[in-house]
């Protein structure tokens, strides 16, 4: 791959294809006709990338579900010392990583099975939500990739390739009730078919993941708090204080109100321990405290959803479903009769393998090569 490709400017839109009602994309591109999707008949090879926030990542995956290759590239060093993602940083290192993880998810495609860019079916790259100058990178490199190597480009949204990192490596169809948690949005969706997803309920204040990392940062724990969080929550006492569980209509959630009683209760037992330090039982406890309440209510307000939809199979996504005990309430379900599925945590943070099922099997993709890039949910 040349380097200098990269950096044509993707402007134009020679292709302009009809989106088929089916569960197919049919287009005539450079006078061939290409199918994809899972009634295309052939297989369909993808490549992805995700840059939205702090991964560059580039991935190639065979039919929405079998990962040729997976290529991630964290910026988490980068960031842990501002305390959190600074969006003009973030998108440089965009720039210095894009052409080595593309390069190098073309290197594993041609180890792992003797792929060559000239069979990639598709291009697909992340169009929002995201930070607009992180987008900008991934998806003007895909959208050259589509021009260079004369195949169509697909615009993928961040919140239903986060739903379809549940389709790789399973065998998972819809209909299911799915609960997408990020650090940016908290939802209850019914996925009725591969392209049509309703969201039923979600955040009216806080998502779960900026809870989780404000209460990590005003504990002190260091960025990324979540993961931090979760880890000594496993070390506390889950009962030790009672935190508030929102009461909020239907299958919305609100956690503000949770991240202000822990901020009350750390300033009351600084006050009460005469220290800025907490003891660390203390902290394991707040931890554990703070991740029983928000994984409850998560894990009772989709079950409601689920109940009374009546689907059998339930389905958690995004990068806080890779928390221990969200996981563990949620597949407690299977008590219930109902199947769940979780990605494994490769694919429930940030990914590019997720973007390629997701241009496969979601119809509901930005299809023309002049879309831009959008910071929040459309
Ligand atoms: O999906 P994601 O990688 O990026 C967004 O699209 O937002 O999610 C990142 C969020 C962060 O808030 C991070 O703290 C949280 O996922 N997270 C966790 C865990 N792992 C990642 N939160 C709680 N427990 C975890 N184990
Ligand atoms: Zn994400």
């Amino acid at each position: 791959m040349k380097k200098h490709l990269l950096y044509i400017l993707a402007v134009s839109n020679p292709f302009g294809y009809n989106q088929a009602m089916k569960n197919i994309k049919n287009t005539t591109f450079s006078h061939k006709k290409i199918e994809i999707g899972p009634e295309s008949g052939y297989d369909n090879y993808i490549m992805a990338i995700e840059s939205s926030c702090d991964e560059t990542a580039c991935a190639i995956v065979k039919n929405g579900r079998e990962v040729i290759a997976n290529v991630v590239a964290s910026q988490i060093k980068t960031h842990a010392k501002y305390g959190g993602v600074i969006p003009e940083i973030a998108a440089r290192e965009h720039l210095d990583s894009i052409n080595i993880v593309i390069d190098e998810a073309f290197a594993q495609a041609k180890e792992t099975c003797g792929l060559n860019p000239k069979d990639i079916t598709a291009f697909a790259g992340t169009v929002g939500p995201g930070l607009v100058g992180c987008l900008l990178v991934g998806l003007n490199a895909a959208k050259t990739l589509s021009l260079v190597y004369d195949k169509p480009f697909i615009g993928v949204n961040h919140l239903n390739a986060h739903l379809c990192g549940n389709y790789l490596d399973t065998d998972l169809k819809p209909p299911f009730m799915a609960l997408l948690i990020s650090g940016g949005h908290t939802q209850i969706i019914d996925v009725e078919s591969y392209s049509k997803q309703t969201i039923i309920g979600e955040t009216i204040d806080d998502a779960v993941g900026e809870a989780y990392d404000k209460v990590a940062r005003l504990i002190g724990l260091p960025y990324p708090g979540g993961p931090r969080l979760d880890k000594l929550a496993q070390e506390g006492n889950p009962k030790a204080y009672i935190l508030p569980q929102a009461k909020v209509d239907g299958f919305n959630f609100s956690f503000s109100g949770l991240k202000t009683a822990v901020l009350r209760l750390v300033k009351d037992l600084k006050a009460q321990y005469n220290t800025e330090e907490l003891p660390q039982n203390i902290v394991n406890d707040l931890c554990a405290s703070f991740q029983e309440t928000a994984s409850k209510t998560l894990a009772k307000k989709l079950k409601k959803a689920v109940e009374e939809r009546g689907y059998n199979q339930v389905v958690i996504a995004g990068g806080v479903a890779a928390n221990s005990e969200i996981r563990r309430k949620i597949f407690d379900f299977e008590k219930d009769g109902y199947k769940v599925f979780a990605p494994p945590m490769k694919y429930c943070t940030d990914n590019a393998a997720m973007v390629a099922s997701c241009a496969y099997f979601n119809t509901n993709t930005f299809d023309d090569i002049d879309v831009e890039v959008f910071s929040r949910v459309k």
